[in-house]
């Protein structure tokens, strides 16, 4: 059987609004947007424990002794995030529990797949592990806004902290990286 779309989902639900029926008391609507929150929170804690195994591979594939250090300072930077996250778990008064994470999987076997399709030693294996990290780096960057977002209409005022404590990491990464692809680099005019 078909499934009702969300649309008509909303508006099966105002027609019981309009019986005399609430449709979402406030109540409600937090308790969805908690579980929102709380599905994000799991979701970048599988994400984290899935960088901290897939870094050591991005380290040793990598060749320029910048690259390899700052990927190295990030791993250590990923291990504390996912500990910050356990402390959101903790404020939460939630089981700690990692959901996985398709889209940033997806990233990683795309950075692999550099590795796998690239010669080691040279600039184009460098140049697309950077890459690749830079795709994590922004996929983890929007991620953490959003829920910091959420968690500050939450009124979960020290779980925003330590989410806005693990988007700084991933920033400064961001910005490493970032300089290492030249990107600021003026373009050459010939
Ligand atoms: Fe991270």
């Amino acid at each position: 059987m078909k499934q009702s779309s969300p649309k008509k989902k909303a508006a099966s639900n105002a027609e019981t609004a309009s019986a005399g029926q609430p449709v979402s008391t406030p109540v409600e609507t937090t308790s969805g947007l908690l579980e929102l929150f709380t599905d994000g929170i799991k979701d970048m804690y599988w994400s984290e424990n899935h960088l901290v195994k897939s870094l050591p591979k991005m380290i040793s594939a990598a060749d320029a002794p910048e690259l390899k250090t700052a990927l190295s300072n990030h791993l250590e930077v990923t291990a504390e995030q996912a500990t910050r996250l356990e402390n959101v778990f903790d404020l939460l008064g939630v089981k700690i529990s990692a959901k996985k994470c398709d889209a940033l999987e997806g990233l990683v076997m795309s950075g692999e797949h550099v590795i796998e399709n690239t010669i080691a030693g040279t600039e184009a294996r460098d140049t697309g592990i950077i890459m690749s990290a830079l795709k994590v780096e922004n996929f983890e960057i929007t991620c953490y806004n959003g829920l910091i977002q959420l968690a500050v209409k939450l009124g979960e005022t020290e779980s925003a902290e330590l989410l806005q404590q693990n988007l700084s990491g991933e920033i400064e990464a961001e910005g490493m990286l970032g300089a290492m692809s030249g990107k600021d680099a003026p373009v050459s005019k010939s």
